[in-house]
């Protein structure tokens, strides 16, 4: 799929339109918990901007209700930060769609923030009059939000069909680029590690990747639905029995393709005090609960992912969070790190534990996204891609 990039697009004296994914997770005071999203939405701004554009930023912050502005939902912070990473002033600008004296104003070389766009009537339903009048206020539209792209709204479909130009931004390529090379035509063996805590949220991604992949390792509560399905012992581990069946049958239709943890780290109750205590799967006790991956285990895994041409993260496989429960990730993160593989990550916890575990150098590509990353998995077609394709096409 050949997408027009916005480096390819002379944008001198005209005016660019970025939508960017700057949603950042918040602590209570509202304070930026993790700017890594901000920090990889800049190179498409400055590009811009050194090219003699007049640049407008936008993202969508949360999910506030349409026609109200709060100052929770502003993206007031988001501008600070961005201005800090500039070394300049960034303006905030509330109520935009309409342009104004703020928009006449704008001249190459300025940089504004679009206050968060999902506080715009029509923005979620992809509604057309607010996409037209949204492409009115620019010559270029480039989508650089990635994390977003599985979302058709105005901002990141509809403006892309009535804007003059529309290309991707940098980050944008560079997501679908790695994605691609995972997933469209990898080097083999190709590995994915799913983690979480339900199938159920996850059965399609599964899926999907067990028709691609030459393993799949599983982790989380995911993993101990599997070990059920095997008829294997979880106590009272986060589980879905009613996903037993169904589990059973992805076994029977590809197997071997999964491997079956055979031991243990468990814990009487959930918490980071907890006793740590390793277990064969056959030894497990009603009231245990399964917290990590226990020593053999791991060591199968470990020699996959070494063994890797291609490996696929998203989600952790123990209860990293918990000192005492974090090995498993870590050495399963480490292996990862290690291995001459290409090795991408996607996903909030995944990416937390590549940090925590200080390995993120070492991984070939982390992606921004997490439900994009995992629809981008599962194979389908992320609308705010498409609609730039079908431009290039028309
Ligand atoms: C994300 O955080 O995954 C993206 O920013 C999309 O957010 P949404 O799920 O609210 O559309
Ligand atoms: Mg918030």
């Amino acid at each position: 799929m050949k997408l027009l990039q916005l480096a390819d697009v002379d944008v001198r004296g005209k005016r660019v339109f970025i939508r960017a994914d700057l949603n950042v997770p918040q602590d209570d005071a509202g304070n930026i918990a993790d700017d890594t999203r901000i920090r990889a939405s800049l190179p498409a701004i400055q590009d811009a901007l050194a090219r003699g554009a007049a640049v407008m930023v936008t993202s969508h912050l949360g999910r506030p209700t349409e026609g109200q502005w709060k100052a929770d939902d502003s993206l007031a912070p988001i501008a600070r930060r961005i201005g800090e990473l500039l070394g300049r002033d960034v303006p905030l600008i509330r109520d935009w769609v309409d342009g104004g004296a703020w928009h006449d104003a704008l001249k190459p070389g300025d940089v504004v923030l679009l206050e968060n766009c999902r506080m715009n009537v029509g923005e979620k339903e992809d509604d057309a009059g607010l996409a037209q009048k949204m492409a009115k206020l620019t010559d270029v539209y480039a989508n650089d939000a990635f994390g977003t792209a599985h979302r058709a709204e105005a901002t990141t479909h509809g403006i892309a069909r009535y804007a003059p130009i529309a290309c991707a931004g940098p980050l944008m390529a560079a997501e679908l680029e790695a994605l691609g090379k995972a997933l469209l035509d990898p080097k083999r063996p190709l590995v994915a590690i799913v983690g979480g805590a339900k199938v159920s949220t996850k059965l399609t991604v599964l899926r999907a990747l067990l028709a691609k992949v030459d393993t799949l390792i599983v982790g989380g509560g995911i993993a101990n639905t599997f070990v059920l399905a095997y008829g294997g012992k979880i106590g009272k581990s986060l589980a879905e029995p009613e996903l037993v069946a169904e589990a059973k049958s992805i076994l029977a239709q590809f197997p071997g393709k999964i491997p079956i943890p055979i031991d243990a780290v468990c814990a009487k109750e959930f918490t980071a005090s907890a006793t740590p205590e390793l277990k064969p799967i056959e030894k497990i006790a009603p009231d245990d609960l399964i917290l990590d991956l226990g020593p053999q285990s791991l060591a199968t895994l470990k020699h996959i992912v070494a063994c890797a041409g291609t490996i696929v993260w998203n989600g952790p496989i123990g209860v990293f969070e918990f000192d005492a429960f974090a090995n498993g990730t870590k050495q399963l993160g480490q292996a990862i790190a290690a291995s001459r593989a290409f090795s991408i990550a996607g996903g909030g916890d995944t990416v937390a534990a590549i940090n925590k575990f200080g390995i993120a150098g070492q991984i070939d590509y982390i992606s921004t996204a997490g439900g994009a990353f995992l629809e981008f998995l599962e194979g389908k077609t992320l609308p705010a891609v498409a609609i730039l394709a079908e431009r290039v096409a028309a």
